[in-house]
């Protein structure tokens, strides 16, 4: 792969919404992750919430053992998730915000001002060997600490951008993409590595795809849905094929 390659992490998270709809085994999210590898997707992403509202413990058991692409475990930083990373060592863990009455992880993780319990909640985690990212709005405030903690990866959150656009809000719009791009280029100044996610789709996935910056992007919901019309490696090829072609 060269140093241009952007990598595509597929979140299957709703796959697993879909199955606890019935609460029985299919659609089965480990046989969608196996699905995603086969269309080009480079790492497997799955959050495994507080709540176990859509994957479960015995799912991040099966892609543990059936995922032959890193998996990205995402997790809120409590000592519960903190055993379970530790057990599997993924390849790596992105610790999100997670509050229960949420629908998606609605804001980036607030470092700067639990810097300290941060930087001693991952130092395990990186002693075992996962990348640790940390979830966070464009805000240079956060990326400083996110780097003085000893993060190595930092994900910046898409989720403003892409509302904005489907609002049809395009001033917002437009900041928050100038905020990313400036952020992704001040993290990366500081030696750290980025990616960027949530909420992308077909239509916004191009102008952060094509920040030099940012190495790897996760892409879940608009994925599933987009699988019901054309098929999970359809859907995933189309978004590698947009990806690589705003990369040039
Ligand atoms: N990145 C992170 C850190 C997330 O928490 C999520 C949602 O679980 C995603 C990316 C993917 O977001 P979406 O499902 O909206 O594409």
């Amino acid at each position: 792969m060269t140093q241009n390659h952007l990598r595509l992490g597929v979140n299957i998270d709703h796959v697993a919404t879909v199955r606890n709809a019935r609460g029985g085994a299919y659609p089965d999210p480990i046989r969608a992750a196996k699905l995603a590898e086969e269309a080009g997707a480079d790492g497997i992403t799955a959050h495994l919430r507080e709540d176990r509202r859509h994957i479960t413990d015995a799912d991040i058991d099966g892609l543990m053992e059936a995922l032959t692409v890193p998996l990205n475990f995402e997790m809120a930083a409590t000592e519960e998730m903190q055993k379970i990373a530790l057990r599997h060592k993924p390849h790596a863990v992105c610790i999100v915000p997670e509050k229960r009455e949420e629908r998606t992880t609605e804001g980036g993780l607030e470092v700067a001002r639990e810097e300290n319990r941060l930087a001693h909640y991952i130092a395990p985690l990186r002693d075992a060997g996962c990348r640790v990212s940390i979830f966070i709005a464009a805000d240079q405030k956060q990326i400083e600490a996110a780097h003085r903690i000893g993060a190595e990866v930092i994900e910046l959150h898409t989720g403003a951008y892409c509302d904005f656009h489907a609002e049809g809000k395009f001033a917002e719009r437009d900041r928050e993409l100038k905020a990313l791009r400036e952020m992704s280029a001040f993290a990366h100044s500081l030696g750290l590595e980025v990616h960027a996610g949530h909420g992308l789709t077909y239509d916004t996935v191009q102008p952060v795809a094509a920040f030099p910056e940012v190495r790897e992007l996760n892409i879940g919901h608009f994925l599933i849905g987009e699988a019901i019309f054309r098929g999970l490696v359809p859907a995933v090829q189309e978004m590698r094929r947009l990806m690589d072609e705003a990369r040039g």
